[in-house]
C-alpha cells in the first residue's frame, strides 16, 4: 500500500470505528460490552472477569481529542465516570487498562487535581496485589496466580508513584516487572501466560495458560501485552533492562507472524486443525501489537529496528483494513474489527469483536496517522 492510500484507508477505518461506537452507545445506554456472539454485542454470557470497561470510554476520549466534538467529551466523562468507583476494586488486576485510558486523558485534558486522585488511588488500591514472597502482582485468580496480561496495568503503579514522589510504590512496580521477566518471558523472547508459585514462600512452580494453548505455549494477546507493558514501563522508568525485554517479545512476533501479518490465536497452534484450537486469527493481538511496535519504534536505541517495528505495524494495520477484518462490509455487524478471540477453553467470544481489540485498533490507527501523514496537515489524533 503507499502511503496516499494507507492514510486514505485508516481514515475510513477511524470513521467507521466512530459510527460504530455512536451506535452501540445508542442502541445499548451505559453499557459496556465486552465481546459480540455472531456480530451482536452480548448482554448474556460470562464475563469471567470484569476488565474491559475503560476501552469503550477510552475509545471516547480518543474520538474528542481527535475531532473535538463536545458530543464525544460529554460521552467519554458520563462513561468514565460510571467507571469511578473500581478505583477501589479489589477483586481484578486490570486497574490500569480502565483507569489509564479513561482518567489520564480526562486529567490530561482538564488538569482538574480530582481526575488525578482517582489514578493515583487506582494505583494504590492495585499495589494492594502485592505478594511479598514471590514479589509480583497477583492475578484475579489468587495469590499463587501471576499474568502477563498485569504487565499492561503495572505502568499505573509507576504512574501513581511519579505523582506522589513513592518510592515504595515505584519499587513495587519494578519488582513486578522483575519477576515477570524472570519467570514469563522465555530466552526466545516468547511468553506463558500465567506464573504460579508457592503464595507461602514464593516459590515458582510452573508455567500455565487459561487462555493459550498450553502451559509451553506462546498465546498470541499475551505477548503483545508483553511486548507492550515492557515498553511502556521501560517509557516510565528508564531502565534499559525492560527495553531488552521488549525487543525480545518484538523479535519474537515479528519472525512468527504468519504471512498475512495476523497473528493466529497462538503461536503453536496446528495450523492444519481447525478453529477454534487450529487455524484461528486473533485479530485483537494484531491490533495491540501494531501498537506495541509502533511505541518501541520510538524508544529503542537501533534505527535498524525502529525500522522493522514499524514496517511490521503498518503492514499489520494494513491487513486489519481490509474488509476481511473490518467489518465495514459485514451488513449487521456491530463491532469494529472481525476476528478475534477472548477465551478459547471457554468457548467466550471465539472469531468475534471484542472491546480491547476495538480500542486498541483506533489507538493504533490514530497513532500511525499522527506519524505518517504529511507534516503540513493539522494532526487528526494524539500521538499516544
Ligand atoms: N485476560 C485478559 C485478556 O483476555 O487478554
Amino acid at each position: 500500500m503507499n502511503e496516499e492510500d494507507r492514510l486514505t484507508h485508516y481514515r475510513q477505518a477511524l470513521d467507521f470505528a466512530q459510527q460504530q461506537v455512536e451506535r452501540l452507545v445508542e442502541r445499548h445506554p451505559d453499557y459496556f460490552p465486552i465481546y459480540t456472539v455472531d456480530g451482536r454485542w452480548a448482554h448474556k454470557g460470562e464475563l469471567w472477569t470484569d476488565w474491559t470497561g475503560g476501552f469503550l470510554a477510552g475509545m471516547m476520549w480518543r474520538f474528542h481529542r481527535a475531532t473535538a466534538s463536545d458530543t464525544w467529551r460529554k460521552r467519554a466523562e458520563h462513561y468514565s465516570q460510571l467507571l469511578e468507583h473500581r478505583q477501589h476494586d479489589r477483586n481484578v488486576h486490570d486497574l490500569g487498562f480502565i483507569f489509564l485510558n479513561t482518567y489520564l486523558p480526562w486529567y490530561e485534558h482538564t488538569g482538574d487535581e480530582a481526575r488525578n486522585s482517582v489514578l493515583v488511588q487506582a494505583g494504590r488500591t492495585l499495589a494492594m496485589r502485592f505478594q511479598q514472597p514471590g514479589q509480583y502482582l497477583c492475578s484475579f485468580i489468587g495469590p499463587h496466580s501471576l499474568f502477563i496480561d498485569i504487565m499492561m496495568n503495572v505502568p499505573l503503579l509507576f504512574y501513581a508513584a511519579a505523582q506522589t514522589d513513592d518510592a515504595a510504590l515505584r519499587a513495587t512496580a519494578e519488582a513486578h516487572c522483575r519477576t515477570t521477566a524472570r519467570y514469563l518471558v522465555r530466552d526466545d523472547g516468547s511468553t506463558a501466560h500465567e506464573g504460579v508459585f508457592d503464595p507461602e514462600t514464593g516459590r515458582f512452580l510452573r508455567q500455565d495458560t487459561h487462555q493459550g494453548l498450553r502451559p509451553d505455549s506462546t498465546w498470541a494477546r499475551g505477548l503483545a501485552w508483553s511486548l507492550y507493558g515492557f515498553g511502556t514501563v521501560y517509557r516510565y522508568s528508564g531502565l534499559p533492562e525492560f527495553l531488552e525485554v521488549a525487543e525480545r517479545n518484538a523479535d519474537f512476533w515479528i519472525t512468527h507472524l504468519p504471512e498475512d501479518r495476523v497473528p493466529y490465536w497462538d503461536f503453536d497452534a496446528d495450523l492444519d486443525a481447525p478453529p477454534p484450537w487450529g487455524a484461528q486469527k486473533d485479530s485483537s493481538a494484531g491490533a495491540i501489537a501494531a501498537g506495541g511496535l509502533w511505541q518501541l519504534a520510538g524508544l529503542t536505541r537501533s534505527a535498524e529496528r525502529a525500522l522493522a517495528y514499524r514496517t511490521t505495524a503498518l503492514a499489520m494495520l494494513d491487513a486489519l483494513v481490509d474488509p476481511e477484518y473490518l467489518a465495514i462490509d459485514t451488513p449487521g455487524w456491530e463491532g469494529i474489527l472481525k476476528h478475534g478471540v477472548y477465551h478459547t477453553a471457554k468457548n467466550l467470544g471465539v472469531d468475534e469483536s471484542v472491546m480491547w481489540g476495538e480500542y486498541f485498533f483506533v489507538e493504533a490507527l490514530q497513532r500511525t496517522i499522527a506519524d505518517i501523514q504529511p507534516r503540513n496537515q493539522p494532526s487528526a489524533s494524539p500521538a499516544h
